[in-house]
């Protein structure tokens, strides 16, 4: 059980490209931090320098209040759990827990009570005699998860682990991990490209652009007071939608018509020719749907459906629109960095799936002005974040996880200390 602190972190690799460049985080004891980001932006490099597989170019890495930097990766006693969980195929599971005890020559007596605990907290006593390729995925990465307990790692590093499972097994495996974390309260960096992995897992989520953090927040912090359009674009699926428009008084002018802000958000935007407004595909509805009573905190607009989609329990509807040629290339620029195919020219529309809103017809849409952002397109910050707002809700979240852990740990089920003693150390 340790924290994870990082100072300044620069990886260079050769050609003196920085793929991770001045990155600062603090990943508390007990933790659940999510690194999530495009392709390339230097996850796994972070990653590995926190293990100890990569040199760290500048900076500090401090595991524990101590500095490792130069420490061997068997020597900061972490745990990464990789996606094939390298297992010993010709040994039982109940060997392949005791692993790290056999190599540090642990008496018989020790390494049962050790695999036994373990085995306990993983459910996976009636496996303990067979051997791994007679298991499950999910019970594989539990064996993989329990070599990591025997040990007492200080943390869990997992590297995109569900990334080849299917999706029905990725649901279930996502769901195990969790659980597990939650159960053991260990410190715990995991790094992936998946929305709802990022969202569901993590108490905090760093999204990194570039090897450059653009935010450290809770999900629900990165999804309602996003810093930039990049945050913005990347959480949230399918993605928030970004029209042209400008600012007179207290109202945008948007190809939906005109937008009303309340007076901190119109202060915050000031006097601009060209700003983006962010509208989350769910902020709109069917107008006819709409009750009178809540028809003010928005505003209503017609438009032409290019496509519905019909998906049972909610509808889409996409909305093409026009904008400036500048705007509509810097969006396809945003659209190729978040590798995302979104069209950014048309407006993804969360509809209910009930609306007789159909293609090709002019319709009539409401949208709740109270949740939109308004971004500077040329430096891409948000203007009308709500700074507070944001932390609260990260605050919210960790008093959330708090009481979590706290349960976990009345109800007995945590390693957390029982292994600690200091002849576990090295590994
Ligand atoms: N050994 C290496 N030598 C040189 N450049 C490297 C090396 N490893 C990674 N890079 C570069 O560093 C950057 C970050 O790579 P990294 O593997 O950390 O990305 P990532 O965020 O994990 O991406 P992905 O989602 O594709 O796994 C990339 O531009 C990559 O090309
Ligand atoms: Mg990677």
């Amino acid at each position: 059980m340790a924290s994870i602190d990082m100072k300044n972190i620069v990886k260079k690799y050769g050609d003196g490209f920085p793929a991770v460049n001045d990155v600062s985080m603090d990943i508390a004891d007990g933790e659940f931090m999510i690194l999530v980001g495009p392709s390339g932006c230097g996850k796994s490099t972070l990653l590995r320098m926190i293990v100890g597989l990569e040199d760290i170019t500048s900076g500090d890495m401090v595991i524990g209040g101590k500095k490792v930097n130069d420490k061997a990766p068997r020597d900061r006693n972490l745990s990464m759990v990789f996606q094939n969980y390298a297992l010993y195929p010709h040994l039982s599971v109940f060997e392949n827990i005791a692993f790290p005890l056999r190599l540090q020559k642990a008496p018989e007596d020790e390494v049962k009570r050790k695999v036994n605990e373990a085995a306990d907290v993983l459910e996976l006593h009636e496996h303990l005699q067979r051997k791994p390729a007679n298991l499950s995925g999910g019970q594989r990465q539990r064996v993989a998860m329990g070599r990591a307990i025997v040990r007492a790692a200080d943390a869990f590093l997992f590297d995109e682990p569900l990334s080849n499972l299917d999706a029905k097994l990725r649901g279930q495996m996502r769901t195990e991990i969790a659980r597990l974390q939650r159960r053991l309260g260990i410190t715990t960096v995991y790094v992936t490209h998946d929305q709802t992995e990022a969202m569901t897992l993590g108490d905090r989520v760093c999204v990194l652009r570039k090897g450059v953090i653009q935010q450290v927040a809770s999900p629900r912090e990165l999804y309602e007071q996003p810093v930039n359009l990049f945050v913005a674009g990347f959480i949230g699926s399918p993605p928030m939608n970004f029209l042209p428009a400008t600012l007179k008084g207290n109202t945008l002018d948007t190809p939906f018509g005109p937008i009303e802000l309340d007076d901190r958000r119109a202060k915050a935007v000031g006097d601009r020719d060209l700003v983006l407004v962010g509208i989350r595909p769910e902020y709109f509805e069917d107008a006819s749907l709409v009750e009178e009573t809540k028809k003010h905190v928005g505003s209503t607009f017609t438009a032409r459906v290019d496509v519905t989609e019909w998906l049972g329990d909610s509808q889409y509807a996409y909305i093409p629109y026009e904008a400036p040629a500048d705007v509509t290339a810097q969006l396809k620029e945003l659209s190729r960095e978040l590798d995302s195919d979104q069209l950014r020219t048309q407006a993804i529309v969360s509809i209910d799936s009930t609306s007789r809103i159909r293609e090709g017809r002019e319709s009539k849409f409401w949208l709740d002005s109270r949740k939109i952002h308004v971004f500077d397109p040329a430096t891409g910050d948000n203007l009308t974040r709500d700074a507070e707002a944001g932390a609260e809700l990260t605050r919210l979240a960790s008093e959330d996880r708090a009481e979590q852990v706290e349960h976990a740990r009345n109800s007995g089920l945590t390693v957390t200390g029982k292994h600690a003693a200091s002849d576990d150390k090295a590994s």
